[in-house]
């Protein structure tokens, strides 16, 4: 087996993104923020509202939620206490791949994927058929919203290929599934997107956060924007920000794109998530080492090499056939440029964002709330992001905490079922 010296130099060359590229990312994204609100065709970002507004932190009740959005899917019963407090009394967590059954893929059918997560529902609640219980849903794809309760999905991502979900209203097949297995008394109130979700979490204990963030499997960025639009009520928008495309991809970036299942959709998430980290780093080290079949390594893998030399040393192993200190700390170089890559390009995102939110003025000191596996787990990620924030945004980056956000799709999916069934 033989190394490509001269193509590892390239790759770490095209991965590594200096200041004035950052600087440059976040100026483009908030100059895309803006074109996408004012719905101009120049815009990468679909700019969705979500027909909600911020919490007060006094929300209350006991509602069920469902957090659909990846390979795992939760359903929950949580207690909203009012000031700030709230207790998950119960979750049901089951996963939609499995070695018996796939249930994200072309061959599953709308009936199989719906009809799955309203048992799942069920078992959360033990099949309590006696009252009426409420239910927020975060579903975590690119959906038009209508209403709170009404969302179409748009398109799948996250390699997700259901046929006959696209365009459909989601809460829509939801309530027909629970109706058809008995479970009529549970009433889906709300529909959201997870990063809404993390953002009503995260402001209802903090309340001047305006900025809530996935970094996980996936990517987005949602924020509260103040300025009512024609028609549309003030309201957090939901950016689909990993669709955000005026960044130039490497080539290896670009063939990744090629070979995804929506080629030419969600291209920033394509270069930062869980996901697709994952994805990157196997074809670079399928070319890098010449390899007929592409290894299958994942971005919990990354974090197992970045973290600890012996995993390097296995990897090289298993691709070199034989083990080689060198061959093992370039491996982990690859695995730091793209993570580092990573972090400063979602850096720039949110910079953009706050600029946006500042107008003219200095960004305000706030929290950001981030829930993610990447954002939590991954060596380099969390400091590369606040070093990048700082190369962009100078001393107004030191009011800026960001606070990590756990159970917020299901936490934030009660609050989202509070606020919708509040009486006004
Ligand atoms: C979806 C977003 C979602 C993000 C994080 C993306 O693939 O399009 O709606 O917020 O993943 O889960």
């Amino acid at each position: 087996m033989s190394f490509d010296e001269k193509l590892y130099a390239e790759i770490i060359d095209s991965l590594t993104v200096g200041k004035d590229y950052i600087m440059e990312a976040a100026r483009a994204f908030r100059w895309d923020l803006e074109q996408g609100l004012k719905q101009t065709d120049y815009s990468s970002l679909q700019m969705l509202p979500s027909y909600i507004g911020l919490p007060t932190g006094q929300e209350k009740g006991e509602f069920l939620t469902l957090d659909f959005g990846g390979s795992n899917v939760r359903a929950a019963v949580i207690r909203l206490l009012g000031n700030s407090q709230y207790e998950i009394l119960r979750m049901v967590e089951k996963s939609l791949v499995t070695d018996e059954y796939n249930l994200i893929c072309s061959h599953a059918t709308c009936e199989e994927l719906f009809g799955f997560l309203a048992k799942i529902i069920g078992e959360a609640v033990e099949y309590n058929k006696d009252r009426v219980l409420y239910l927020g849903h975060t579903f975590s794809f690119g959906s038009e919203q209508r209403s709170i309760n009404e969302a179409h999905l748009i398109k799948w991502a996250k390699e997700f290929a259901v046929p006959g979900v696209e365009g459909q209203d989601i809460n829509a097949l939801l309530t027909k599934a629970l109706v058809s297995v008995g479970l009529e008394n549970i009433r889906p109130v709300a529909i959201i997107n997870d990063t809404v979700a993390v953002l009503l979490t995260a402001a209802y204990s903090f309340p001047d956060t305006r900025l809530g963030s996935i970094y996980a499997t996936g990517h987005n960025t949602c924020y509260m924007e103040q300025m009512p639009d024609a028609g549309r009520p003030a309201c957090i928008i939901n950016m689909e920000s990993g669709g955000f495309s005026k960044l130039v991809p490497t080539p290896w970036d670009v063939q990744l794109d090629n070979e995804s299942e929506q080629p030419g959709r969600q291209r920033l998430e394509k270069m930062v998530s869980g996901r697709y980290m994952g994805l990157l780093f196997s074809k670079l080290l399928a070319q890098l080492f010449s390899l007929t079949e592409k290894p299958s390594f994942s971005a919990v893998d990354m974090s197992a090499i970045m973290d600890n030399p012996e995993k390097a040393h296995a990897v090289v192993e298993q691709l070199n056939g034989r083990a080689d200190d060198e061959l093992s700390e370039k491996i982990r170089e690859l695995c730091r440029a793209l993570a580092i890559r990573s972090s400063r390009l979602v850096a720039a995102t949110w910079a953009g964002t706050l600029w946006h939110l500042a107008g003219r003025g200095r960004v305000s000191a706030q929290h950001i709330a981030i829930d993610g596996s990447v954002y939590q787990h991954m060596p380099y990620v969390k400091e590369n992001v606040m070093r990048a924030l700082y190369e962009i945004l100078g001393e107004e980056a030191a009011g800026l905490e960001p606070v990590l956000i756990k159970d917020g799709s299901s936490v934030g999916a009660a609050i989202a079922a509070a606020v919708a069934t509040c009486p006004k």
